[in-house]
């Protein structure tokens, strides 16, 4: 990252920057700010110390389903031990682990010495399950789920320190990640994979893909094996996931950076040199050492193959032959997840974060309108690409990134997303993770999850984490979910009200902001809410990404975890906690409600085979003890 440039600060940042304030002060002053937005506000939750109130409450009209019996579970104890547990009442089981074959011919493949074959790695269940959905399709349960990263030490456990040691270990980690879908069915033991269904498929780094939108064609697309711009293998870093009304799963490029790495000098000049910087593309790249064994990896051989991921990928589940498209119109950068919405016209709206430490909230709306009968095929490359800039007091608006604005054009706005939305003046965000989108009020959340730079540095592209409006806490370990509403109750609309509906923290151990809003307790404390899913009776679900360490500032709060929100009321119950080590990511559910899907990644604990075997990724299904629908 660089340093601060000062021509880069408005005067008010750079009177911050040179004379900080201390940060009760400035803390006390948002909240002030937010107080004044009473008029909005249903509801208020203060602060347990009463030292001060935030203006964190209730968005009125949200009370679709207010009432008691929101929750039909007590909430459960922080864990810090090598399994799963769930409240009382409920039962799970692993429905797929890394290295479980989807086709007969991987049957036996997997072993504990060697992780399972390079030969193979396309023929099983992958590694680090992320974002889910679940689809019916001709009457069959489908699940497409994203393989976020490698776990190199674990799937190359002979190779040193996880290094691939040639052409052959690259391959591997090329096949394990990507995305599945695979069929389930009720077996005898309960739910089970379908091997060799025909909707069964494996996506990888190394599947060709179709480039639509703005960029595609353009001169930054280009590669020696792709003159056109328009065709290229894989997806990459696939982290959270969305779904659109026509049946297609949206899976979401974040960390592509990571895969790239160069033999020698950079081959770039100009915004694509401050596109590498702002997106970092370093000579090393993150140890997968691709670049060392396919070419394509080497940003000196092809510098613009970085430019053909961290897009938003539309894949359509119903037709294992079909090309996954990469929507460029959605924008290019970290992208978590990509929340689906229509707005009352018929324009598809799509809510995007951009997770890393001070960059942008996004929104796409379409041109077209979705309905009955219409053309969906290129529904989500002609529209309007928006960053959110956020007020302390309690408004926001998008901001169009337009050519007018940004002084870019059409493709290089959506190449180099991030640089567009700093000339617009977006606000830097604590790391947008997963946007959800309440089914019970016009209404949408997104997890920001922490950042430690905040009020401390800029981002990668020079623009200011200034301490305020959502981000309200400098050095903020802990996160917190804003939500917003739009004007008029119209996902499309352009300016929105917004509130903060939980801040993490610790009260047993932490004073004035760092021990959380009201609804954090000592009985529910967590911290970095990551994925979050809405159920059908709009009960928001918050996975976690966090520290477990289980010290200091994190004392109490165990492993990562899983728990349910009441939007209505704010409470907060712990529902599930994950392994030592793991994230808790992805989430969704069977046709009939009964079961639940959950995602455990990388757990550091031998889970779930126990001692001595290694830890696999797993999906594993929840369900309730008497047979009723659980969301
Ligand atoms: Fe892949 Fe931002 O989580
Ligand atoms: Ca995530
Ligand atoms: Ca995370
Ligand atoms: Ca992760």
């Amino acid at each position: 990252m660089k340093d601060i440039e000062p021509h880069s600060l408005s005067a008010d940042d750079w009177d911050e920057l040179n004379f900080p304030r201390p940060e009760e002060q400035e803390f006390d002053r948002v909240v002030e700010r937010a107080l004044s937005r009473r008029g909005f506000l249903g509801g208020i939750i203060a602060f347990g110390s009463g030292a001060s109130a935030l203006g964190l409450g209730v968005l009125k009209g949200s009370t679709a389903l207010a009432g008691a019996g929101r929750f039909a579970f007590e909430g459960i104890p922080a864990a810090t031990d090598a399994t799963v547990h769930v409240p009382e009442g409920y039962a799970w089981k692993v429905l797929v682990r890394w290295g479980d074959p989807l086709f007969g011919d991987a049957v036996g493949d997997f072993d504990d010495a060697t992780g399972g074959s390079a030969d193979k790695a396309d023929r099983v269940f992958g590694e680090n399950t992320d974002g889910m959905e679940h689809f019916v399709i001709d009457g069959r349960e489908v699940i497409a789920v994203n393989h976020e990263y490698a776990n190199r030490r674990v799937n190359l456990p002979q190779a040193a320190e996880g290094r691939p040691r040639g052409a052959d270990d690259v391959a591997k980690l090329q096949k394990l990640q990507g995305v599945s879908i695979f069929e389930i069915r009720q077996g005898s033991d309960g739910w089970e994979v379908v091997l060799d269904s025909p909707l069964n498929r494996r996506i990888t780094h190394l599947t060709p893909m179709r480039i639509s939108g703005p960029a595609a064609g353009d001169e930054l697309m280009r590669t020696a094996a792709d003159p056109t711009g328009t065709v290229c293998l894989g997806t990459f870093n696939n982290c959270g996931s969305g779904r659109t009304p026509w049946g297609t799963f949206l899976t979401c490029e974040e960390n592509f950076n990571g895969y790239f790495g160069a033999s020698g000098d950079f081959a770039v000049d100009g915004l694509a040199a401050e596109g590498y910087r702002r997106y970092g593309i370093a000579p090393e790249g993150w140890g997968y050492d691709y670049h060392k064994w396919d070419a394509r990896f080497d940003v000196t051989q092809e510098p613009n193959e970085p430019h053909r991921a961290g897009w938003v990928v539309e894949i359509d589940p119903a037709d294992p032959q079909s090309t996954p498209v990469k929507r460029t119109a959605l924008g290019r950068f970290k992208h978590e997840n990509a929340a689906v919405v229509l707005a009352p016209d018929g324009r598809v709206v799509v809510y995007m974060g951009d997770d890393e430490r001070g960059e942008f909230l996004y929104k796409f709306v379409s041109s077209g309108a979705y309905g009955p009968g219409v053309d969906t095929s290129t529904l989500l490359d002609e529209g309007q690409l928006y960053a959110a800039r956020f007020e302390d007091d309690g408004t926001g608006r998008w901001l169009a990134l337009t050519p007018e604005a940004t002084g870019m054009s059409p493709a290089q706005i959506a190449i180099f997303t991030r640089m567009a939305a700093s000339r617009v003046g977006a606000t830097t965000m604590d790391r947008p993770e997963w946007v959800a989108v309440n089914p019970a009020a016009v209404e949408a959340y997104c997890a920001l999850t922490n950042n430690r730079n905040r009020g401390v540095r800029t981002n990668a592209g020079g623009d200011w984490q200034r301490v305020g409006g959502p981000n309200p806490r400098k050095i903020n370990n802990f996160g917190q979910i804003v939500r917003w509403r739009p004007a008029g109750d119209d996902h499309a609309a352009e300016s929105f009200a917004w509130d903060l509906y939980v801040m993490c923290g610790n009260p047993a151990v932490s004073e004035g902001p760092y021990r959380g809003t009201a609804n954090i307790t000592v009985g529910n404390m967590f911290n970095s809410p990551d994925c979050m899913m809405f159920d059908t009776t709009g009960l928001l679900w918050i996975q976690t990404d966090g520290d477990d360490s289980n010290e200091g500032e994190f004392a109490g709060q165990g492993n990562n975890q899983m728990l349910a929100g009441d939007p209505v009321t704010g409470e907060i119950r712990r529902f599930l906690t994950g392994p030592r080590g793991c994230e808790v990511t992805g989430l969704t559910w069977s046709a009939d409600r009964r079961t639940m899907f959950v995602g455990i990644q990388h757990p550091d604990a031998p889970f779930p085979d126990g001692a001595g075997r290694l830890p696999r990724s797993s999906i594993i299904a929840i369900w309730r003890e008497d047979g009723r629908p659980l969301g």
